[in-house]
């Protein structure tokens, strides 16, 4: 086969947390061809796209196939809006930067999430008062077991909070090659409601924002709460924003009066909860164990200060789990994929 496998390679750089495992065999796919032909000779393989949201226990045993096809292009345009295709293996936050290069509006909000446009989709990546399928087309994927390109439109990926229909009803049948967004050309819809958006723009006395504003203000908020993966391993927020019944929120707001909370949209009897806030208030904010810990600025996001296993920032994470559990009653869930 002309496709170069290579043998026993460190995911460190792969995966945003650091995590030293190795990949028995690893092969980096520059083209749908490529992928199709690997998954026609390899029947049990591990994807890695931009490695941000997975937390790695073990050294992985199958081949690791790392989808890194590049590519933009525009497929469509009206008067308003542009529709842009973009490969999977395309950097979110550059595929950002280069919207904003050409003012095309949609995904400002969403600068600096750290992962790939082709993993986007998955977990539906969201940041103040944006989130991806806002913007999403169409997701283009392979279907593992017949290797056909299949098409999604928006709705068919069932797209909630930090869900899709690639992380549950389907999750491991499709490959996900490339994504199509519908984004503004002018007339853009300006998202800044977000209340520390609001108070960047009137820091900067900027009274009407244009998308680069929001963008450098998002970028601007998100370094000063959220760590670079660059310099301390992380992978975003480790566990999602609780939702609990309005009896039981009901009971909590008694005790703690200030307890942040948000309407779920559609459903009237419950709440959703910061996960930071209840973290925050168990104590874990800043405390460290070995290498593994809870970031200063932000407590739903775990760290890796350079060799914590995936095992001890796991461990972590149970201890964070079981606290929170007691203390309030609420079940924080990982955010986070766990490979074993
Ligand atoms: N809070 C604390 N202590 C903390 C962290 C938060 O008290 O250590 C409080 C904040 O003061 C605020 C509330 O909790 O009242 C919510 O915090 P924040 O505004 O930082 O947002 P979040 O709900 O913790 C979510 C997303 C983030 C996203 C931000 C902004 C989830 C799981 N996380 O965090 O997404 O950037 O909103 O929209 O929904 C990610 O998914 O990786 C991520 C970073």
């Amino acid at each position: 086969m002309r496709i170069n496998i290579k043998e026993n390679i460190s995911l460190k750089p792969y995966n945003s947390f650091g995590i030293d495992v190795k990949a028995g065999r690893f092969v980096s796919i520059k083209s749908i061809d490529d992928l199709k032909e690997i998954i026609s000779d390899e029947k049990d393989f591990f994807l890695i796209g931009g490695g941000s949201n997975m937390l790695l226990l073990n050294d992985i045993d199958r081949i690791v196939i790392h989808i890194n096809t590049k590519g933009k292009k525009i497929i469509k345009q009206d008067e308003n809006h542009v529709w842009v295709q973009v490969a999977a293996g395309e950097n979110w936050h550059e595929f950002v930067l280069w919207c904003l290069e050409n003012d095309f509006g949609g995904v400002e909000n969403l600068a600096l999430i750290p992962g790939n446009v082709g993993t986007a989709p998955i977990q539906n990546i969201g940041a103040y008062g944006v989130e991806v399928k806002d913007v999403i087309v169409e997701v283009y994927t392979i279907e593992i077991a017949t290797r056909k390109e299949t098409i999604f439109s928006n709705s068919e990926c069932k797209f909630g909070y930090r869900d899709s229909i690639f992380k549950n009803l389907q999750k491991g049948k499709y490959i996900i090659t490339g994504v199509s967004f519908k984004l503004t050309t002018n007339n853009h819809t300006i998202h800044d409601n977000y209340g520390a958006i609001q108070s960047k723009l009137t820091d900067r006395h900027i009274d009407v924002p244009c998308i680069a504003n929001v963008a450098d203000a998002v970028i601007s908020i998100r370094t000063e709460k959220l760590p670079d993966p660059k310099e301390i391993g992380n992978s975003g927020s480790f566990f999602k924003n609780p939702i609990v019944s309005e009896k039981h929120f009901n009971k909590l707001i008694q005790e703690y009066l200030n307890i942040p909370n948000y309407p779920v949209p559609n459903d009237t009897y419950s709440k959703k909860l910061a996960a930071g806030w209840l973290i925050d208030q168990c104590g874990f904010k800043g405390k460290r164990y070995g290498d593994a810990g809870v970031h200063k600025n932000q407590a739903l996001v775990l760290v890796n200060y350079g060799n914590a296993t995936g095992r001890e920032i796991l461990n972590l994470a149970y201890k964070i789990q079981n606290k929170v559990q007691e203390r309030f009653g609420v079940a924080l869930e990982m955010e986070v994929n766990i490979i074993s």
